[in-house]
């Protein structure tokens, strides 16, 4: 029989509605690694282990299997659709007219769930790559940002949360100039924003100006997300979980440095979303956030570790007459129009 971990210990965050929600998810994206049946069976294990968020999207093409999974779990009585808090994303191909609701209709099918929790724009361009495809692939009907397309996108999220269809809805992959473009134009603010949170992606610019606008940050590829897939890897990437300093208060904790990642996320205040398919992780990934805390020398040892090392580079989506995946991120002084 698995560890437990009473999901009472693991501690909250609060969302701008006051709401409460888990200070850590599993993530549920298999890197082209895993099949949709041995996530969903992590996630069926994630429950019994006491996960109560899960972050879910269209394109990671496992949530028939892992709505399966909830069902099952909400009939055998292991959990409430209450106690849940489910996220999915609409994926680049389907930002057009109705487009959003379709998706969002067929996600709720695939989970077999009446409303998500949260609903995501999982990255703020329409410009789509096939799965699995090459990092040097490249569509020419990719565009840059613009935030009329973006608003429109927008304002079919915040049809979805007037029907109740989702209850709070979030952006993923932003800027500070694309957020500046933006939320102004918001009838309904994003509650969460997904972004990339590693110790050595800090992003601490953003992390602090999300913060300000009282929007909750979910860090993405928390443990420097060591199994990407081969388009997502470049020479210069430097891997979290071997850094000296976290090998160093790994050891000091006795656990893996992965687990350090976590604990400096959980403590510094965005919500993890680690990924594992393998229970003595997932386990170990819940229950490092009840117990054993970094002390305040270690989190600013961990501070020290940033090296603006961004892993999700989204090169597969720029577009004709780019310079880099630079321009994704408005670093080239990209004007946002
Ligand atoms: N919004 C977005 O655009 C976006 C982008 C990327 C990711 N995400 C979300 O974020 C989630 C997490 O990101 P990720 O999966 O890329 O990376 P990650 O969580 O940083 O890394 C996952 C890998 O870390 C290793 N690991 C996990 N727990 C461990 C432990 N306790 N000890 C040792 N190794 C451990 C596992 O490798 P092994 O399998 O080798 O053990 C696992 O495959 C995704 O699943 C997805 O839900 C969202």
């Amino acid at each position: 029989m698995a560890e437990t971990i009473n999901p009472n210990l693991v501690p909250k965050r609060k969302l701008s509605t006051g709401e409460e929600i888990p200070c850590i998810g599993m993530g549920t994206f298999g890197s082209d690694r895993f099949t949709p049946a041995q996530v969903s069976q992590a996630v069926a294990g994630a429950i019994r282990c006491g996960y109560r968020m899960f972050d879910c999207a269209a394109v990671y093409g496992n949530e028939d299997r892992i709505g399966e999974v909830f069902a099952e779990a909400f009939r055998e009585g292991a959990v409430k659709r209450e106690e849940l808090f489910i996220t999915s994303k609409v994926w680049n191909d389907m930002h057009g007219q109705g487009d959003v609701l379709l998706s969002c209709a067929k996600t709720l099918r695939d989970l077999k769930l009446d409303y998500v929790d949260a609903y995501f724009v999982h990255w703020p361009f329409p410009n789509y790559h096939a799965p699995g495809c090459d990092g040097d692939s490249r569509n020419p009907n990719s565009r840059p940002f613009s935030a009329d397309e973006f608003m429109a996108t927008w304002r079919q999220m915040e049809r979805l949360h007037d029907m109740g269809l989702v209850r709070h809805i979030g952006m993923s992959s932003m800027t500070i100039p694309k957020l500046e473009a933006v939320l102004p134009l918001c009838r309904i603010q994003p509650s969460l924003i997904e972004m990339e949170l590693h110790p050595c992606f800090q992003q601490q610019e953003l992390y602090e100006y999300v913060l300000a606008k009282g929007i909750t940050p979910i860090g993405f590829c928390p443990i420097g997300s060591p199994t990407r897939p081969e388009r997502d890897m470049t020479p210069e990437d430097i891997a979290d979980i071997a850094v000296p300093e976290v090998v160093e208060v790994a050891k000091a904790h006795g656990v893996h440095p992965a687990v350090i990642c976590l604990k400096w996320a959980v403590q510094r205040g965005q919500i993890p979303i680690p990924f594992s398919v393998y229970e003595n992780e997932y386990v170990s990934n819940l229950r490092c956030t009840t117990e054993d805390p970094l002390t305040e020398a270690e989190m600013a040892k961990l501070k020290t570790v940033e090296r603006n090392c961004r892993l999700i580079k989204g090169q597969v989506f720029l577009w004709p007459g780019a310079n880099d995946w630079h321009d994704l991120w408005d670093e080239n002084g990209v004007i946002v129009t």
